[in-house]
């Protein structure tokens, strides 16, 4: 059973505890989440300008509109101000800054039908982030930019929170995929050739949530819940902004969602920054996730 929490403003270690158990969050916008959306519009803005950039794909190549997104997407990831705004909305929303890491925010699109669902706008089939590297006690920080409807969200499929899904993460691990694959997002149109994992069994996508905050509103989820990004049947392009979190104490303890199905190798331990100083985890803390996930355990959860 999956639980959906609005407005819960419980201690962190005990939401953190539901997270782990397939619960999911969602918060109102907050001061910070309001300035990160704002800061998020005016390059937006400026990149796409004299367009808007909902409507953008209509008056531009795919090429083109690559090319904007593979200059505005590093921007923003790597922007100065993201790492203040991060850490106040963390704190805003209850979370300890001396024991949260977070890493750099993402900022993500979904275009309007089939222009553009690769590369750079990678739209996401079914996947847990925990078959891309990501370790079990993870949390996703999702943050539509615009005003989302049923049409260009993104969903959550909940049956397979317990359910293993056979799937290719064996083939991956995040270290080799930094190396190789990353930087080659921008050229990936029509076609992407990067070997991502995915299910190699159907998916049984229903029941799916689709949860619909306003701009700045927060969903928070756990890395091994099995998510997509859903077709945009819109008439408007979507952007939204996602990063995640690690909190010390689960990291050292190795608690966090069981695994069921993750097979890869490697690990992002390495990315997250200490919300107070920027510094990264602790070595020893993270040196048992070096190899990968814990192997899973069938009927685990
Ligand atoms: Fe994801």
């Amino acid at each position: 059973m999956t639980s959906v929490f609005y407005e819960a403003r419980i201690p962190d270690d005990d939401r953190r505890r539901r997270l782990y158990a397939g619960d999911l969050f969602v918060y109102s916008p907050t001061p910070a989440s309001q300035q990160l959306v704002e800061l998020a519009r005016s390059m937006l803005d400026e990149a796409f300008a004299p367009l808007d950039p909902q409507y953008a794909q209509f008056d531009l190549s795919v090429e083109r509109y690559a090319q904007i997104l593979a200059a505005l997407k590093p921007a923003f990831i790597h922007h100065p101000r993201c790492k203040e705004l991060i850490p106040a909305l963390l704190a805003e929303l209850g979370c300890d800054p001396q024991r949260t890491y977070f890493d750099v925010p993402r900022m993500r699109s979904a275009t309007s039908g089939d222009y553009l669902t690769t590369g750079i706008a990678y739209a996401f089939h079914p996947h847990r982030d925990t078959w891309y590297s990501a370790p079990f006690c993870q949390l996703n920080w999702w943050i539509p930019i615009y005003p989302i409807t049923a049409e260009n969200c993104m969903a959550f499929h909940p049956s397979h929170w317990a359910q293993p899904l056979r799937n290719s993460s064996s083939e991956y691990n995040y270290q080799e995929w930094n190396r190789t694959s990353r930087f080659a997002a921008a050229q990936q149109i029509g076609v992407d050739t990067r070997k991502q994992p995915h299910a190699t069994e159907a998916v049984q996508t229903d029941p799916q949530i689709r949860l619909l905050p306003p701009p700045g509103g927060i969903i928070v989820f756990s890395a091994a819940q099995l998510h997509s990004t859903v077709p945009n049947t819109s008439d408007r392009a979507r952007f939204s902004i996602d990063f995640r979190t690690v909190q010390l104490d689960d990291v050292v303890a190795q608690r966090g969602a069981p695994n069921i199905d993750s097979y890869c190798t490697g690990t992002t331990m390495g990315d997250y920054l200490r919300c107070t100083d920027l510094a990264p985890l602790p070595q020893q803390a993270t040196a048992a996730y070096e190899d990968g996930p814990p192997q899973a355990v069938v009927g685990a959860a």
